[in-house]
């Protein structure tokens, strides 16, 4: 049952994370006419802009986070990053002081809060081909592990994401350097911890989209991505006839996302991260909610990653059908600090029809950030990877001082 939002009956969902994945995911909550409540430590944040309320806290802050949940009581809470009190979550979804459910669950948000619960989880206790790797906590035990594992290694404060901190590391004389951005370049946590992985060299690298709900589990076609400096810079998803992977590696990493998935639980989409190498699939990691390469469903898919999420949290199945076409999205990034204005649209929107343009609405930006996102369809990838290109550069992105 879905009943009316502000209303007694309302069923209510909040989101922790307020970014331009969780305004998608409000979107189509609403669409659903689910109440959403939408949380971040800024104000304005672009999910807080089409929910129903907001809240400011510091999310890592367990008194501020357990106030807020007591104080809305949701039915729903949907985690949209993974800088969290998650222990908080699994809390309260324990107790049941009210009805409350966490999407995924609250398992899947503790492990993979940080990269070491969700690696020791696939690497060691499901036995699934990774990277090889070590948990280093001081410069000595980073030289240390490099050795043993051989150059090049990448190194990755366990408490991050979107590259922040990462960098790939060719020999010996580098590593006081990548030690020393770690520890600068994390989320601000106080632990020094990092991971160093031996460096796999794929040929490709794969979001594969897994959806557990109350039917049972639906893969979507893979998305494909290109990183760059660990953030990502373009993906797209094929048009059916292109299938780039063999039938072989879709079933393995098919296989490798399920057992991740169900070892995680509950009802939810998931982005598992696969890289494709000639010698087998390796899973790399998880995130239990939409992903950002996943924004081109928006364009690929007939349902997009966030409407599926909608629908999985709230208990509902899911079915997922493809565009029948190749389906590209581009990131459009900003740096500097200031309030972006854009400009260039009607440029973007005249590369082809098919282009779909997402302004997120950040209320301010402060170094490097994604603002926008461009959005294309084509016949062939290379047709909607370009289109999508070109509608990116088109569009200008001007910071305005803030006033
Ligand atoms: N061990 C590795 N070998 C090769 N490339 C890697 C490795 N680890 C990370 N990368 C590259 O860096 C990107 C970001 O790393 P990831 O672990 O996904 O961090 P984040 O949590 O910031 O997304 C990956 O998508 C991949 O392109
Ligand atoms: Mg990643």
């Amino acid at each position: 049952m879905i009943g009316t939002p502000l209303s007694a009956s309302a069923t209510t969902a909040l989101l922790l994370g307020s970014g331009e994945l969780g305004k998608e995911v409000v979107i189509e909550l609403q669409r659903l006419g689910v109440e959403t409540v939408a949380v971040d430590r800024y104000a304005d944040a672009p999910a807080m802009q089409v929910a129903h309320r907001s809240h400011v806290i510091d999310m890592q802050d367990a008194d501020a986070l357990r106030a807020v949940l007591r104080a809305e009581r949701p039915d729903i809470v949907v985690p949209e990053i993974e800088a969290i009190a998650t222990a908080v979550l699994a809390e309260l979804e324990a107790a049941q002081e009210w009805p409350l459910r966490v999407a995924p669950a609250a398992r899947a948000t503790v492990l993979t809060m940080n990269r070491e619960g969700i690696r020791r989880l696939a690497a060691e206790e499901l036995g699934l081909p990774t990277s090889p790797y070590a948990f280093v906590d001081t410069l000595e035990e980073l030289r240390e592990a490099a050795d043993r594992l051989g150059w090049p290694v990448v190194v990755k404060p366990v408490m991050s994401s979107s590259g922040k901190g990462q960098s790939l590391v060719r020999t010996a004389a580098d590593v006081d350097a990548a030690w020393e951005f770690a520890q600068t370049g994390g989320r601000g946590s106080q632990s020094s911890r990092c991971i160093v992985e031996g460096f796999v060299a794929f040929d490709t690298e794969i979001t594969l989209l897994t959806v557990r709900h109350t039917g049972g589990t639906t893969f979507l076609d893979p998305v494909f991505h290109r990183q760059v400096d660990g953030d990502y810079a373009e993906s797209w998803q094929e048009a059916p006839e292109e299938r780039s992977l063999s039938a072989a590696q879709l079933e393995e990493a098919q296989h490798i996302a399920k057992q991740v998935t169900d070892a995680l639980g509950g009802y939810g989409l998931f982005g598992v991260e696969l890289f494709v190498t000639a010698t087998g699939v390796v899973f790399s990691e998880v995130s239990p909610r939409p992903h950002d390469t996943g924004l081109v469903t928006l364009v690929g898919q007939d349902v997009s990653q966030f409407a599926l999420h909608a629908r999985a949290v709230l208990g509902l199945p899911v079915a997922a059908t493809r565009w029948p076409g190749a389906a590209a999205s581009w990131p459009v990034k900003v740096e500097g600090r200031g309030v972006p204005a854009f400009d260039g649209l009607e440029e973007a929107y005249a590369v082809d029809p098919s282009i779909q343009i997402r302004l997120f609405g950040k209320p301010r930006v402060e170094g490097e950030r994604r603002v926008a996102v461009t959005l294309a369809r084509g016949t062939t990838t290379a047709e909607a990877r370009e289109r999508a290109r070109a509608a990116a550069e088109a569009l200008q992105v001007r910071l305005d001082p803030e006033s």
